[in-house]
């Protein structure tokens, strides 16, 4: 059984697909620990309902990245976190936790990498005009969602498509293929 902490920033509606997933034994994972970079994130009310133990943190409180993810890094240790998973999380992984955990920080991404990262890749979609975007599945490095691609998939524009309509098909996209990929990566490595 792979511990696992899941970091977020926001909403946290990949989160609760994951803990929903692993309740129903869809995934074999523990999450031990939400991470957090806004204290104030539904993400961690959906943690503490699930029962599940938060580390919340402001960035402005540290000196800088290295410093953080240090505490962050001690934090997941005493765990024994063997995977850190992305949903949502809106900040750039520094050299701290990549040295630590190599090829075991996995990313989820709202488009066709290498198109449209950072920030809002529903809203880059629209505003290009495409006729199909989708959803990403990544390791994460040092770049901004520039890491080796695990899984993507696709996703038709309808012609009058809305943000909000988008956005519910990605939604609903990623919260299928989240944790079917992290059971296909868990599961391999057990064999
Ligand atoms: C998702 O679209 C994810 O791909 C992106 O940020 C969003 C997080 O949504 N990285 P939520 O907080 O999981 O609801």
């Amino acid at each position: 059984m792979k511990k696992i902490a899941v970091f977020a920033s926001g909403n946290g509606s990949n989160l609760q697909a994951l803990i929903d997933a692993i309740k129903l034994g869809a995934l074999q994972a523990e999450i031990v620990l939400v991470v957090s970079d806004r204290p104030n994130a539904y993400c961690l009310t959906r943690a503490s309902e699930a029962g599940i133990p938060t580390f919340a943190f402001r960035a402005k409180d540290y000196e800088n990245k290295e410093h953080y993810e240090s505490v962050i890094k001690n934090n997941l240790e005493a765990l024994g976190v063997q995977y850190l998973i992305l949903a949502g999380y809106m900040r750039l992984i520094g050299t701290v936790l990549l040295e630590s955990y190599p090829e075991k920080i996995i990313n989820i991404h709202p488009s066709l990498l290498p198109l449209f990262p950072g920030k809002d890749g529903i809203g880059q979609a629209l505003e290009a005009g495409v006729t199909e975007t989708g959803v990403t599945i990544h390791y994460v490095d040092e770049g901004m969602d520039t890491g080796p691609i695990i899984a993507q998939e696709i996703i038709a524009l309808d012609e009058n498509e809305t943000r909000s309509s988008l956005e519910e098909k990605v939604h609903a996209v990623e919260h299928r293929l989240y944790p079917k990929v992290l059971r296909h990566i868990f599961e391999s490595e057990e064999k």
